[in-house]
Parts: structure tokens; C-alpha cells; sequence
């Protein structure tokens, strides 16, 4: 049983074959943590394990044997006024205008599987691929209050992490209201801890920054309405000495795409407590008697092989039990004329790329921005979803019939959650925008938020969505959102509820994937906002992929994707080859550069390919056959980041990024390794290989040349490439169109290795 309870001692110890986590009941009634992190044998008593003092000018809960302090004492359920000074993980405010609660253990179920939430529009853990998950529930009662609260653990079978979550019931005859309710808190014995964090802005999102911690409070959040560019919900703790490959550290991640804060303190005593949750400022929630709420979930996960283990403990859990069931599981490649046209299009226009694309290989493409009426520039529209049939003459339907003609998907892109005032739906519903009546209001990308807390407006836009998804046979759905919550205020929420807006209006986007999901179960969504504005694992439940940046550029997408890959996996990752020169850095790269470094990714391409020469064109043309070789393996292979900017390593001496996937049975990997700037007079450069079989012969298909695992690990793979400055090596090997690696700026190499058949 992956959930033991000894009677005696009133410990739980949740456990796989990874990981265990464990707690107790405290001689106060409350609930104590002891420890989370590699496995512990089962059946052992850990109580001894203190972790309060008796020091002097602290708050004791009793004047007895049974003296405990809360302030060091490693707590589940830490809660305000009774001696913990640190923040607390929930926060009550009562009839009586206090804050003070007690929640004692009443009693305790574990239940074979998942225990279903009641809101069913949240996204949360599945286990439809069937690894096995096991949750256990504590209920703890405030008897004086009549305030239930049940902490939720759910175990995964296969992955090193667990989920947890909280339902608050209100038991009494009067209202409380919920100020804050952490998904998460997790209180750890030390402090040693590096901070690592995923922060950024529009178009450079996810570069990952790596903090020491000291004592007092870090925290990092968004109040803007979504889980924002500027900071994702996820952090991890690196214990001394972490890198990419060794060392113990904890990953944790909120399940939820509105405003979340992460928050990690130290105490005086030298102890840990690391919380996530919906963000406690701009919200309050009221819970009537007898009223039920519940939190989004939140991951946490361990690792004791340093940041790639806990990627791929990350990876595999949002596979196995947050991503829905593949609408593909085949290799596609699609195109997007975003970049190609903008707003500039007619029929023609699109059916001449489309018809270029499906010559070139690709399978769906996608119509962007601009294809509804009154929709010539982001100004207005927006809410309109009515086909421009000056465009579109034969509407969605024509256009959509004579792209399925070539033999290839139709892709439409739709901004469902906005509305611009230049729009019928503003004119008529002018009270459906979130804004206070007293103030003017902000703007953003000249279009205003739909406040989704009302049912009425997510029924309209979901009947006219779903008429354009009906009309075109739409097989993918580009979901965008392109602005933030301003004037948070929302004209159907009475004055006391006001607190409640951004989580309602969450829910409400929630119920819209949910609706539109369920009504076209063929349809692959891909999430976006304004790029990687809203890249979580809230999202990730309805949508398998998100738009990981508008920044197309590859050099400035090296960063990204190597940020984004210490959380998502590669798969969710959307990824382009964009035209030369980039459209968001000017920068100039070559087309192999471009697409060596989409490959890491979902892969497609955003560019007018009728401008092509016909030898770009045949390098796509091979590209797309290379990417839809390989996708097994970097869609479902294990990712590895071998030169990471982020712990930078003193062997890359040559300013190098470098990724691998290796596929389950180590048979198959790939490896690409980037330059950046080149280095004159460059030093023999090594890469380190992993994740191989140390006894396996792997043959590099480019070159027919034969290593072994462990040599590829452990001398390393000599990359000779380098142009040391000697005009007679300047012969080009590989044809005009290519580059050689390591000759010039921008240039990249992929290898690719098999292990010999017996
Ligand atoms: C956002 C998206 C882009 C594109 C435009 C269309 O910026 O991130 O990819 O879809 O909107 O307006």
C-alpha cells in the first residue's frame, strides 16, 4: 500500500519506489510535517525526529510534557495567531472578525485512484494512461468554528511527485471568508537552498534565474490575471552544489493559469517553508454555511539527479496525469501565416501558401488573426466572430473545403476571453468588459477583457465560436489572449464578492475549454497568449501545447525553450522556423539554424513559403522529413540539457547550448548542439552525453563512426568542427545553403545516434 498510517504513532508515510513524504499527528492535535524527499523504508517509526525547541520568548501550546511551538515546528496546515509567526498556508476571517482557528486531525480515508474534484471545470490530476494513483485524504475539523478543511496528497505510481490540494467546508450557520488557501506548503527541516525561478516579459518569457536564499520572505506572483510572462508558477530548491546532473532539489508547480503567488521563507531557526497558491492579494472568497471550496492543485516532486532528474520527473507527471489524451499521436507539421501576412490576406493569398505548404510536406495549416469582420487591425472586433466575406467569400467553410482539398488540416485561431470597443459585442453588452464604472479604463493591445465570472457571456461566446469551429471542419484551434486584467471590478459581482472576480473569471475561461473540449473532442487546441504569456499546467490539461513565444528568433528561443524545458516538456512546446530576417530581433540566421532549434519542439513553420527559392525549399523539404523521422523521439524520449546557460559549466569553452533526447530503450538519441558567438581560436570541445547504455555500441548515422555508451558519457563526443582561423579550412563541405558548425555566428549541429543491432 503506497499509504501507510501507523495507529500508534499517527504517522502517514506516503511512498513509491521514488520518493516518500511524510507527517504526523502533533501532540496538539494538529498536523505536522516530517520529511519529503528519496524514499525511506516503510514501516519505521520517524516521530522522534523533532523539529521545535525549547527556546526562549516563543509561544508554547501548552504548560506541560506536551509543549510544542509552532514557530520551528514543521506544519501541513499552518494557520495564523498561534504562535507560528511565519505566513501562514490558509486564512479565515470569521462572523466574530477574528482570524484564529485550530484544525485537529478528525480522521483520514485513502482511496484507490483519484478522488474526483467537485469543481468539475478545474483542471487536475487524470490518470488516463493508467500508471496507478493512490489519494489520500485528511480531514481537519476546527470544532469551535464548525470549519472542516481536507488536505488531499495523490501519489502517482510512476512519477517521484505528488499533488495536493485543500477543500475548505464551512460546517456552521455563518459565513467566513477565505483570504488566502495555499494549494501547497511544504516545511523542510533546512535552508541551504538555491532559489531557481522562471521569469521574463513578452517575447524573451522563461529565462531562469537562480537565487541563494537567506532568512526572511521570497516571493514572486501575478495579480495581472493569468499566470503571466513575468513570472511562471513554478520554482524549484537546489540543495549545495546542484547542477544539472547531480544533487537533490525540489521542484514545485501550481496547477492553475490565474494570479498565483509563490512564496519561500526562512526563519530564524534555519527552516524552510515553500507555499504556492492562488495569489492572496485582490482575493477573497465568501463561503456560506454549508458551501464548499476547493484549490487548485499543486505538484511538488523530487530529485536527487540534480535539475535534468527533476525535469524529467516534471515531464513525465504532466504526460502521464496533466496532458489530455494525444488528438495525434503522429508526427504533423503545420503552418501559421501570422508572420507570412498579419492581417494582410485574401482567399487566394491563403490558399496559395497552404498549397505551397502541402507541397513542401507539411500537414495542417493555420489561419491567424484577421479572418472575422471588421478584423483589418488589432483595433478592433474582437467578440465578432463572424466571418469577413470580403476575405473569405465562400466564408470558413470554402476556405477551409479547399485546404482539405490539398490534403492537409485546417487550423483557425480564435481570442475568445476579449472584445474591442470598435466591436458589435462591446456596443450591445458594453457591462460584459471587467472595468470599474468610475474610472477609465486601461487598455492593452486596444481591447478590453470579457468578465467570464458571468455565465451569460461565456454562452454567447462559446454558441459563436462554436458555429465558425462547426463551419470551417476545424481540426486545431489556436486559443490566444493578448491583454491583462486592469480595474478589476465586475458589475454583476455584488460589492462583498468583488474579492472573488479573478478567480471566477478563471473558472469561467475554465468552462469554456471545458465546453468547447467536450463538444469537439477531434480538435487539438494549442494555448497561447501573446506568445508564452500563459504557459501553465492549468492550461496544459485542455490545451497539449502552448505558443511557447512570439519571438521566433532562434538564438533568443535557445533561451526560452532551455528555460521552459526545467518545467514543460518538449511536446508542449510550440516551436517555428519564422522567415530571415527574425520579425521580433532583427537578427539574421540560417534556415538550418532556424529549424535545428524548432526540432526541439512541437515544430512548424511561420513564413511566406510562396517566397521561397527553390532551394530553401528543398531544404524544408528534407527538414520535414527529418522532424517526422525523429518526433517519437523528441516527443517521448527523455530530455536532458547537456550545456545550459543557466548553470553555466567551465567545460563549455567554446559559448555552446546543447540538448539530447534519448528514447526509453536508449536506443535511439539525439543530440543538437548550438553555437552562439563564435570563439576565435577555439579550445578542443567535448560534450558529455547521457542518459545512454554505458555497454550499448551507438553508430552516428552522419558519419558512420562508433562509439560506446559509457565513451560518449564519459570522455566525451569531440566536436572538430571548429574554424580555428586558417582560410584553407573554409571549404564548404555541405553545400552553399548549409553551415558548417562552429564556422560563424548562429550555427548548429545535430547528431544522431542508433545503438547497433546484436
Ligand atoms: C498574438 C499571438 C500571435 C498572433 C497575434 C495575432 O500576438 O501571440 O502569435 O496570433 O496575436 O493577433
Amino acid at each position: 500500500m503506497p499509504i501507510d498510517f501507523n495507529n500508534k504513532t499517527q504517522q502517514f508515510h506516503i511512498h513509491n519506489e521514488f520518493i516518500s513524504y511524510i507527517m504526523y499527528v502533533l501532540p496538539n492535535g494538529e498536523l505536522g510535517h516530517l520529511y519529503f524527499g528519496q524514499r525511506l523504508p516503510e514501516g519505521r517509526d520517524y516521530t522522534y525526529q523533532k523539529t521545535n525547541m525549547n527556546h526562549v520568548l516563543k509561544a508554547y501550546t501548552a504548560d506541560d510534557d506536551s509543549y510544542l511551538c509552532l514557530e520551528d515546528t514543521l506544519q501541513e496546515l499552518p494557520v495564523y495567531g498561534r504562535g507560528d509567526y511565519r505566513g501562514e498556508s490558509l486564512r479565515i476571517k470569521y462572523e466574530d472578525g477574528s482570524y484564529i482557528n485550530k484544525f485537529t486531525y478528525k480522521e483520514h480515508y485513502v482511496y484507490d485512484g483519484i478522488k474526483q474534484h467537485t469543481l468539475v471545470s478545474m483542471p487536475h490530476v487524470h490518470d488516463e494512461k493508467k500508471c496507478g494513483m493512490t489519494t489520500l485524504e485528511v480531514i481537519l475539523l476546527d470544532s469551535y468554528r464548525q470549519v472542516e478543511v481536507s488536505l488531499f496528497y495523490i501519489l502517482s505510481a510512476k512519477t517521484a511527485a505528488i499533488s495536493r490540494h485543500m477543500e475548505i467546508r464551512n460546517l456552521s450557520s455563518a459565513r467566513v471568508v477565505i483570504e488566502q488557501c495555499a494549494s501547497l506548503n511544504l516545511d523542510l527541516n533546512e535552508a541551504s537552498y538555491d532559489l531557481l525561478q522562471l521569469d521574463g516579459a513578452w517575447s524573451r518569457e522563461r529565462h531562469p534565474s537562480i537565487r541563494t536564499l537567506d532568512t526572511g520572505v521570497t516571493s514572486f506572483s501575478s495579480i495581472r490575471g493569468s499566470s503571466s510572462a513575468n513570472h511562471n508558477p513554478f520554482f524549484a530548491l537546489l540543495s549545495e552544489h546542484v547542477t544539472e546532473d547531480l544533487g537533490d532539489c525540489i521542484g514545485i508547480a501550481l496547477i492553475y493559469s490565474g494570479n498565483f503567488n509563490a512564496r519561500i521563507e526562512i526563519n530564524q531557526y534555519k527552516q524552510t517553508r515553500a507555499q504556492i497558491g492562488i495569489n492572496e492579494n485582490g482575493f477573497h472568497w465568501n463561503l456560506e454555511s454549508g458551501e464548499c471550496f476547493e484549490t487548485p492543485q499543486a505538484v511538488v516532486s523530487f530529485s536527487q539527479n540534480g535539475l535534468n532528474g527533476l525535469s524529467q520527473n516534471m515531464h513525465r507527471f504532466i504526460d502521464y496525469h496533466i496532458l489530455p489524451t494525444p488528438k495525434r499521436d503522429e508526427p504533423y507539421v503545420l503552418i501559421n501565416n501570422w508572420e507570412a501576412t498579419y492581417f494582410d490576406f485574401d482567399e487566394k493569398k491563403i490558399v496559395e501558401i497552404a498549397t505551397e505548404a502541402s507541397q513542401l510536406g507539411m500537414d495542417l495549416f493555420v489561419l491567424d488573426d484577421g479572418w472575422f469582420v471588421g478584423r483589418d487591425s488589432d483595433r478592433s472586433a474582437l467578440g465578432d466572430w463572424f466571418v469577413n466575406k470580403d476575405k473569405l467569400p465562400e466564408g470558413l467553410a470554402g476556405l477551409s473545403r479547399k485546404i482539405k482539398a490539398l490534403g492537409i488540416d485546417f487550423g483557425l485561431w480564435i481570442e475568445p476571453e476579449m472584445t474591442n470597443i470598435e466591436s458589435i459585442l462591446y456596443k450591445e453588452h458594453p457591462d460584459w468588459v471587467i472595468h470599474h464604472p468610475a474610472y477609465p479604463m486601461s487598455v492593452g493591445r486596444h481591447q478590453y477583457v470579457l468578465d467570464y465570472s458571468r455565465v451569460e457571456v461565456v454562452d454567447t461566446i462559446y454558441e459563436r465560436i462554436s458555429a465558425c469551429l462547426v463551419e470551417g471542419k476545424v481540426d486545431y484551434v489556436k486559443w490566444d489572449m493578448n491583454r491583462l486584467i486592469s480595474e478589476p471590478y465586475s458589475s454583476h459581482l455584488s460589492p462583498d464578492q468583488q474579492g472573488e472576480l479573478f478567480h471566477r473569471h478563471i473558472l469561467g475561461v475554465y468552462d469554456l475549454y471545458n465546453r468547447l473540449v467536450s463538444a469537439f473532442p477531434h480538435i487539438l487546441f494549442e494555448s497561447c497568449a501573446s506568445g508564452g504569456g500563459r504557459f501553465d499546467l492549468g492550461l496544459l490539461y485542455f490545451a497539449p501545447q502552448t505558443w511557447t513565444s512570439d519571438d521566433t528568433d532562434p538564438v533568443e528561443r535557445l533561451y526560452i525553450q532551455n528555460g521552459t524545458s526545467y518545467l514543460y516538456p518538449l511536446a508542449t512546446m510550440g516551436s517555428h522556423v519564422a522567415a530571415d530576417i527574425n520579425h521580433q530581433t532583427l537578427r539574421k540566421t540560417s534556415l538550418s539554424y532556424r529549424s535545428d532549434v524548432a526540432l526541439f519542439g512541437t515544430y512548424g513553420y511561420e513564413m511566406d513559403v510562396t517566397l521561397l527559392s527553390d532551394d530553401e525549399k528543398n531544404i524544408i523539404k528534407k527538414q520535414i522529413i527529418f522532424f517526422k523521422k525523429h518526433w517519437d523521439l523528441i516527443h517521448k524520449g527523455s530530455f536532458y540539457r547537456l550545456e545550459s546557460p543557466v548553470i553555466p559549466s567551465k567545460k563549455n569553452v567554446n559559448d555552446l547550448l546543447s540538448w539530447m533526447v534519448v528514447s526509453e530503450d536508449k536506443k535511439q538519441a539525439m543530440v543538437g548542439v548550438y553555437q552562439i558567438l563564435t570563439k576565435p581560436s577555439p579550445n578542443v570541445q567535448r560534450i558529455y552525453l547521457r542518459g545512454l547504455d554505458p555497454k550499448g555500441e551507438y553508430i552516428e548515422t552522419a558519419t558512420n563512426s562508433f562509439y560506446s555508451g559509457a565513451e560518449l558519457m564519459t570522455f566525451g563526443y569531440v566536436l572538430d568542427d571548429f574554424y580555428t582561423g586558417i582560410a584553407s579550412d573554409l571549404h564548404d563541405k555541405l553545400g552553399k545553403s548549409q553551415q558548417i558548425f562552429g564556422h560563424g555566428d548562429f550555427t548548429s549541429k545535430i547528431i544522431v545516434l542508433s545503438m547497433k543491432e546484436e
